[in-house]
């Protein structure tokens, strides 16, 4: 993967966030309010349950941007890209060529560029002293049995402490003390980091950023290799180099257009209890010890904006969907080339259940295809492989194929006692309540091969298709008012 100096994309449809070569959450919240798609809660509203509530209620419809969130003077604001319309428009393509943008932004990612203090807004407004993070940010507590209020849509960048090079990822935060909070880190790649950092009794440096561009967010989802930092990613979606800026009390870079950043460390060999927390399964994850990190600043705007994202809503689910569909696809397409689309179904919660429209030549490839796809990431746990004629982004459509195409003792691949997500209640089944992290998330993987044979009779496979049904011109054949029939019906035929 080589990391470019130069934007080679058209950047015209980022006008809406280009301010002086910034860019800012901000400025797409402004273009969502003007095209009729922010709602403004201009009155008080309780951190606890009631903000989610309102939030969930306009997730897919519209963002919402309340005023007065728990008594504090920082706004919150949720739901921004939640539709794959609009997450479209944000990276300027069409819907089709979502996949295909996000991917040639994470295979080609492009270096960022180092500010100074003065050029970030987010250190506009500094604190290293007596920080009480209730009192500076109006965090949520969403779900109805969370433990409290949590950070949910901050980017944690921390550095690989063998290589230096920075990674980003989404971490659920729980706020449980003034200045300190307790992180779930899943086996990626900041878990390793902070696992190296550990071994060597050395506390991981971080910075959680909140309140940032939709393109920043997604690109912190790509599943790229370990020493590849999300932020040049970020900068490739972009078409320019992103401006970052180092923390005032460690060395990570962070977006510097971020409304909010809050800094600190991972301490070695402290856990404290985290959870539970409602999570996109749409089920809660219980409570366990996990990972802490001391906060030691919180640097932000003159006037922050607090985004939060209600889990197991459509920003949640898309977020990880765009990016890991491009991943995913790039991914099979390496081995598979006649590998056209894939779609995360929302039902299989944008994260478990991946169709693939695949264009098969030889007998056989579809397992292939499978098999590749288990591999990718260890969330997938069932793959519906189909054919070119089949939308691999309509639910009926898979129905259908597999419904026709697929027989369960001939198609079906099922692997045992693999691992998948641990945030998958099904997989806790048998298991100590207690189960040694070693021992969770073990899943089966269910493979369909909806796909037809090769070589087919004509009579059995072929689609009923009406000549003319894509074709005929409705508005010049269909009468507006029913004259005709009125006139039928008049003329004593009833
Ligand atoms: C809203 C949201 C919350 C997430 N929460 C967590 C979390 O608590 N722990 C975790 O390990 N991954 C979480 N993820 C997933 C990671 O951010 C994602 O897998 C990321 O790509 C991991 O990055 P890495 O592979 O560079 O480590 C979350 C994702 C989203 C969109």
């Amino acid at each position: 993967m080589n990391t470019r100096e130069a934007a080679p994309h058209d950047t015209s449809h980022f006008s809406w966030a280009r301010k002086g070569g910034a860019l800012a959450l901000r400025d797409w919240l402004a273009h969502l309010a003007r095209s009729g798609r922010l709602a403004t809660i201009d009155q008080p509203v309780a951190l606890e349950h009631e903000l989610a509530a309102i939030a969930k209620r306009l997730d897919g419809t519209k963002a919402a941007f309340f005023t007065q969130a728990g008594g504090h003077r920082v706004p919150v604001v949720s739901g921004f890209m939640s539709r794959r319309a609009w997450i479209a428009e944000a990276l300027g393509v069409d819907e089709t060529q979502l996949l295909a943008r996000f991917s040639d932004a994470a295979e080609r990612p492009l270096a960022s560029r180092l500010v100074s203090r003065d050029e970030a807004p987010c250190q506009q407004v500094v604190h290293t002293k007596n920080i009480d993070l209730h009192a500076l940010l109006p965090i949520p507590t969403h779900s109805e049995h969370d433990n409290g209020p949590y950070i949910t849509a901050g980017l944690v960048i921390a550095r690989n402490p063998r290589t230096g090079v920075q990674n980003v990822s989404i971490n659920r935060i729980q706020v449980h003390a003034a200045d300190r909070m307790a992180i779930l880190l899943l086996p990626r790649h900041l878990h390793a980091f902070q696992k190296a950092a550990e071994a060597a009794g050395d506390a991981l440096d971080v910075a959680v950023a909140i309140g940032v561009d939709p393109l920043t967010m997604l690109a912190s989802q790509a599943i790229s290799p370990i020493d590849c930092d999300e932020l040049e990613i970020a900068g490739a979606l972009h078409g320019a180099p992103l401006p970052v800026a180092q923390c005032v009390s460690n060395g990570v870079h962070v977006p510097a257009f971020a409304e909010i950043v809050i800094e600190g460390r991972i301490l070695p060999n402290v856990r404290e209890m985290e959870g539970p927390f409602g999570e996109f399964p749409k089920y809660y994850s219980a409570q366990e010890a996990r990972e802490v990190i001391e906060v030691t600043a919180v640097t932000h705007r003159k006037d922050p904006i607090f985004h939060t994202i209600v889990p197991a809503e459509m920003e949640h689910l898309l977020l990880g969907a765009i990016p890991r569909e491009a991943t995913l696809l790039s991914h099979l397409q390496r081995s598979h080339p006649n590998v056209k689309d894939v779609h995360l179904s929302v039902g299989g919660v944008c994260r478990y259940h991946l169709w693939v429209q695949f264009e098969k030549k030889r007998e056989g490839e579809a397992k292939n295809v499978i098999l590749c796809a288990f591999g990718a990431h260890y969330d997938i746990k069932q793959v519906v492989v189909v054919d070119t004629d089949v939308d691999v982004h309509d639910p009926a459509e898979i129905e259908w194929a597999i419904a026709t195409r697929f027989q369960a003792d001939r198609d079906l691949v099922v692997i045992e006692g693999a691992q998948g997500s641990p945030l998958d209640p099904s997989t806790t089944v048998g298991q100590p309540e207690d189960a040694p992290a070693y021992l969770q998330g073990i899943s089966a993987k269910m493979g369909l091969d909806a796909t037809r044979p090769v070589a087919y009779a004509s009579h059995v496979f072929t689609r009923v298709r009406i000549p003319g049904e894509d074709t005929v011109d409705l508005n010049a054949l269909v009468e507006a008012d029913n004259a005709a029939f009125d006139t039928y019906l008049g003329d004593g035929h009833v």
